[in-house]
């Protein structure tokens, strides 16, 4: 019997402050009605001084645990994509893991911006197919606000803090039917945070620098052709999937690609009004919102899409 991997239960957590466009007017030259028609962003969350992306993992990790019906100890794998890790090293996952109460099993961070959620699931997905793990935890946590240079209005309204997280169980019923995987680093500069630690001094800038129309026609390009391979994989039309959860990064990013695929927007599960672009965690985030909110059946097909910095970019196809 070939053995899938199938999620068993989703988790997210946002954090409570709520930083809205009109709080943003007195920071920056901006205004709500621009941010709004530019992006489809409305408010964000932001993480509090004192919490790191390992606590915003914990919350969303915990609540997929509930969700699974699954204890800490019933893991042995934790895949946690991040690009604003606690610190340089440990690992992210590592720290989560010992939040968790759990001692083995390996745990590793992913990093891959705002596809790291996709690379996550992927890489978990060999893992638990394979036989080789039983219960995974796949988590994307970010804290963009960190990285974020909030005196820049081309960049600070576009993102926000959260954490999104789902248990992946070895299964006998089809979970996971395709990833695709891809990068192409030749557009590195495009979106990056370029700063590093070098002799205990920050080297270079370390907040986002992005040149926003390059990338908003990569990421058109990108989620169309990564859709377009993922039906192809599996012998499906863009009709026959019923949800469509891409990265959230922009409105008019999502409705350009969802018109070009001809899917409704009705099949679009949307939250970058309410979180911004969250990166690592915007995809389960909305999975997680999509489920608890009784949207998502049982069978039904759902699309997964990132893409982001690196360039990176792929998709995952599941049913539910
Ligand atoms: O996860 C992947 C990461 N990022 C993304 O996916 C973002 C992709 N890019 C985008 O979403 C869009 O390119 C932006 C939202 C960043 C910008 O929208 P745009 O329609 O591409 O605008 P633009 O870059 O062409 O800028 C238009 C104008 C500029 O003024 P001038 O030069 O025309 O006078 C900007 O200076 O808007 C100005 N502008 C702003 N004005 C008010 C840029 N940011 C702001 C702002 N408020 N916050």
């Amino acid at each position: 019997m070939a053995m899938y991997s199938k999620i068993a239960g989703t988790g997210s957590y946002l954090p409570k402050k709520i930083l809205t466009n009109i709080e943003l007017e007195s920071m920056v030259d901006t205004s709500d009605e621009w941010i709004q028609t530019r992006t489809g962003i409305v408010q964000r969350h932001i993480a509090s001084d004192g919490q790191m992306a390992s606590d915003l993992a914990f919350e969303a990790s915990c609540r997929a645990l509930d969700a699974a019906n699954l204890k800490a100890q019933d893991i042995d794998l934790i895949i946690l994509a991040t690009t604003t890790p606690d610190m340089i090293f440990p690992s992210t996952a590592c720290i989560l893991q010992e939040k968790l109460g759990i001692t083995d099993g390996p745990a590793f961070d992913v990093q891959a911006v705002c596809s790291g959620f996709i690379y996550a699931l992927a890489t978990a997905d060999m893992f638990v197919s394979s036989g080789k793990s039983k219960n995974a935890l796949v988590v994307g946590a970010e804290i963009y606000s960190r990285i974020v240079d909030w005196s820049d209005r081309n960049t600070c309204v576009l993102f926000g803090d959260g954490a999104g997280a789902v248990v992946l169980s070895q299964s006998e019923q089809p979970g996971i039917l395709s990833s695709h995987l891809h990068a192409n680093g030749g557009y590195s500069k495009i979106l990056a945070a370029p700063g590093r630690i070098s002799g205990g001094k920050i080297q270079g800038t370390p907040f986002i620098a992005m040149e926003g129309n390059t990338v908003f026609k990569f990421a058109v390009k990108a989620l169309e052709e990564a859709a377009i391979e993922s039906l192809a994989a599996n012998n499906l039309k863009a009709s026959d999937f019923d949800w469509f959860i891409p990265h959230q990064a922009n409105i008019r990013i999502i409705k350009s690609t969802a018109h070009k695929l001809g899917i409704p927007m009705e099949k679009v599960v949307t939250t970058v009004d309410r979180h911004g672009n969250t990166s690592a965690a915007s995809v389960p985030l909305a999975l997680d919102l999509a489920v608890r909110d009784g949207r998502i059946l049982s069978n039904q097909y759902i699309l997964l899409e990132g893409v982001g910095g690196g360039f990176t970019w792929g998709s995952i196809l599941l049913q539910w």
